[in-house]
């Protein structure tokens, strides 16, 4: 396949979205290469995923720099240096600062485990989501592909999966059911936009029909 679109990937932790989006490029399902993976922690496990694959993979932890603009200018540089053309962020815990806004206008994406704008926001991440779902009784939890903007959660949704809540569920439980489509749906979105078929209008996403992007 040629002209695959790049991915610099931002992650914090076991990667499992990482290594779907890995074996989805590997197998030829994907338009994109994964040309970087960038965490947070040196210790995280994405990171070994990532040259599993024989994919460049870059710790760069804040306490090596002196701010966070210091840190997420590191960040770009790397993404910059391998020609990565769209941020991926994969379980990445950190909010992001405007240097890599300013780089990356518009082509950053997030995956958030739940129906945004339903239990999202600030310290809202993993087992915490699914937490919450469950302790406000929701019968319905899901995930949400979104652009990312300098407010948390809040981009432009570019697709959303509504997956029901079990009465016996636990965090666990729920999180695992939701990772499984994770896995698939945010390949999906990644595919939409290496095709050219998604666009923003406002705060509004279209997906253009097959054929019709780039
Ligand atoms: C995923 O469930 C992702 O949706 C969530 O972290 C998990 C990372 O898992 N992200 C957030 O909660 C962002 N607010 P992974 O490291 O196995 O891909």
């Amino acid at each position: 396949m040629t002209d695959r679109l790049r991915l610099g990937v931002l992650v914090s932790g076991r990667g499992s979205n990482l290594q779907a989006i890995l074996d989805r490029c590997a197998e030829g399902r994907l338009s994109a290469q994964v040309a970087v993976v960038i965490s947070n922690i040196a210790e995280a496990y994405a990171l070994e995923r990532a040259r599993k694959a024989g994919v460049p993979a870059v710790a760069l932890e804040p306490r090596d720099f002196p701010d966070r603009e210091a840190h997420d200018r590191a960040i770009v540089e790397a993404l910059q240096s391998h020609g990565a053309e769209l941020i991926v962020l994969a379980g990445y815990l950190r909010i992001l600062t405007a240097s890599i806004f300013e780089a990356y206008a518009n082509r950053i994406i997030n995956i958030h485990p739940s129906l945004v704008p339903a239990f999202c926001g600030k310290n809202m991440h993993g087992l915490r989501v699914h937490q919450a779902v469950l302790d406000y009784g929701a019968k319905v939890s899901g995930l949400t592909v979104h652009f990312v903007e300098p407010e948390v959660d809040t981009g432009p949704i570019i697709l959303q999966h509504v997956v029901p809540v079990s009465e016996d569920d636990t965090p666990e439980s729920l999180e695992q059911r939701i990772l499984s489509f994770e896995h698939e749906k945010y390949a999906e979105a990644i595919q939409l936009i290496a095709e050219g078929r998604v666009t923003v209008e406002g705060r509004r996403t279209r997906i253009l029909p097959e054929e019709s992007g780039k």
